[in-house]
């Protein structure tokens, strides 16, 4: 079976987020499955920097845009047994030094919508599932149904949507109507705006989101952002599909950018071993309290005024370090800048992305914290389960999908967490974490737990496939 994945980010070509993740590790998997999943970007001015001399120009054409016509390049390459595609178009990609943002996001993304169809008889590859992802291809399968279905090359194709996120939905003025090349309906509006996503769910032939509980809470007004009725309306053709993720990327064993190597069997040497090293690195006063990490998206999504609350409280006491790295929201940045220069020896603060700061904290830290307002699956949680750190979720979305809260008695589950959005019920939650820790021979179990669970993308790529499967009929 023929499938081509959409999107806009992929790792290793560009990323702002999850969805790079999962773009580039799901197809990896469906092939090895017996698929033959290909991959869809636009060629980002990141892409082109690091990768230009891989890619490998296929055709091109042009796409009309209101007035304009403009160029789209296409461009491959093979990764992992995985065929990428790319839309070279410099004016629109090519220079623009951020992913979104831009004043012009609908019509880049609109022209990107429409190339992306339109390149598929020029490289004549016809999938028999396009699986777009979040708002930014969230036009494709409107245009398909308006454009291409009846086209005999095209005919019968299936489409699947998956929201990563709901609170980004790509919403336009309905200024743009006339370069989006398709005709209007009302399907394409939604509170007098164009919008991206909300076209998706009104026409894909049947929508995702990345986990099971997400799917369910998206019906509601708190976690629908607007879209809640919409989806109501399709509870049908709506379900969730829990992410995997990349034990060949994550793994404590082998992963080079951490400080020592460890598994099960000697975790707690690489654990001591990565949390001096990160120690060292934030010049942080050696102790036998543990490490609290974050790696984050500084933005109000992942529960910031919650632990801003009570942060101070806890390294001021002395009873814990705190290591976070993020950037985002600059309020938020600012206030942990300033707790870092209160307690520089007992919080260290990395203001960015780096891919391997957020390894060392993930192998040196002893509790990761994720107390997401939101989330849809989250990554981080499983990464720190497997760099044997414990991580404390709020339960919601992904993280009550995937951790299993500790139980004192029956000595079961593999973190803590804490059901209302709250900073007192997180602090119960974090103090409940430091209590276990304090209690060497249950936290070890505790931890070994965690680094045993398998959230490898095997038994999620085969709910996509069955699913796939399903809408051919
Ligand atoms: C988004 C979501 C996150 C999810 C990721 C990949 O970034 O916020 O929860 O894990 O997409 O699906």
């Amino acid at each position: 079976m023929k499938i081509l994945l959409v999107g806009s980010e992929a790792t290793p070509f560009s990323k702002t987020g999850g969805l790079a993740d999962v773009l580039g590790s799901l197809p990896k998997e469906l092939n090895r499955l017996d698929m033959d999943a290909r991959v869809v970007l636009p060629k980002h001015m990141w892409t082109k920097e690091k990768f230009n001399d891989k890619l490998v120009p296929v055709c091109n054409f042009r796409v009309s845009v209101g007035p304009k016509e403009e160029y789209a390049g296409i461009e491959t390459t093979e990764l992992d047994g995985v065929t990428f595609y790319f839309v070279d178009n410099e004016y629109y990609f090519g220079y623009r030094n951020t992913l979104y943002g831009h004043y012009d996001d609908g019509e880049r993304f609109g022209y990107y919508c429409n190339a992306v169809l339109m390149m598929l008889e020029e490289i004549g590859f016809y999938p028999d599932i396009i699986h777009t992802h979040d708002w930014q291809t969230g036009l494709i399968p409107y245009l398909y149904q308006k454009k291409y279905s009846s086209k005999t090359k095209y005919k019968g194709i299936k489409t699947v949507h998956t929201i990563h996120n709901i609170a980004y939905q790509g919403r336009f003025s309905k200024d743009l109507m006339p370069y989006l090349d398709v005709e209007y309906s009302s399907d394409l509006e939604f509170d007098n705006l164009i919008n991206f996503l909300k076209t998706a769910l009104v026409t894909a032939d049947y929508i995702t989101t990345v986990s099971e509980t997400y799917a369910t809470e998206i019906l509601h007004d708190f976690f629908g952002y607007g879209m809640q009725n919409v989806l109501r309306e399709r509870q049908d053709s709506l379900g969730g599909i829990v992410n995997g993720i990349d034990y060949d990327v994550f793994n404590p064993k082998t992963d080079k950018k951490i400080a020592y190597n460890y598994s099960l069997y000697n975790y707690l040497k690489g654990k001591a071993e990565n949390k001096k090293a990160l120690r060292e690195y934030h010049e942080l006063e050696e102790n036998n309290r543990p490490i609290l990490g974050v790696v984050s998206r500084l933005t109000d999504q992942k529960g910031f005024d919650l632990l801003s609350e009570v942060i101070e409280g806890l390294v001021s006491k002395g009873d814990i370090q705190l290591v976070l790295l993020g950037s985002g929201d600059p309020d938020i940045e600012r206030f942990y800048n300033e707790l870092h220069s209160k307690y520089p020896k007992n919080v260290g603060v990395y203001i960015g992305y780096n891919d391997e700061m957020a390894r060392k904290i993930y192998a040196g830290s002893d509790i990761f914290l994720m107390p997401s307002r939101f989330e849809p699956c989250g990554l981080a949680q499983l990464i720190s389960l497997k760099y044997g750190t414990v991580p404390v979720v709020r339960k919601t979305g992904g993280l009550r999908d995937t951790i299993e809260i500790y139980n004192k008695y029956s000595d079961e589950g593999t973190g803590f967490g804490f059901e209302n959005y709250d900073a007192a019920d997180m602090l119960y939650a974090i103090n409940n974490a430091l209590e276990v820790y304090g209690d060497p021979k249950s936290w070890k179990a505790l931890v070994k737990r965690g680094m045993q669970q398998d959230f490898s993308w095997e038994e999620s790529a085969k709910k996509y496939i069955e699913l796939y499967k399903k809408l051919r009929g």
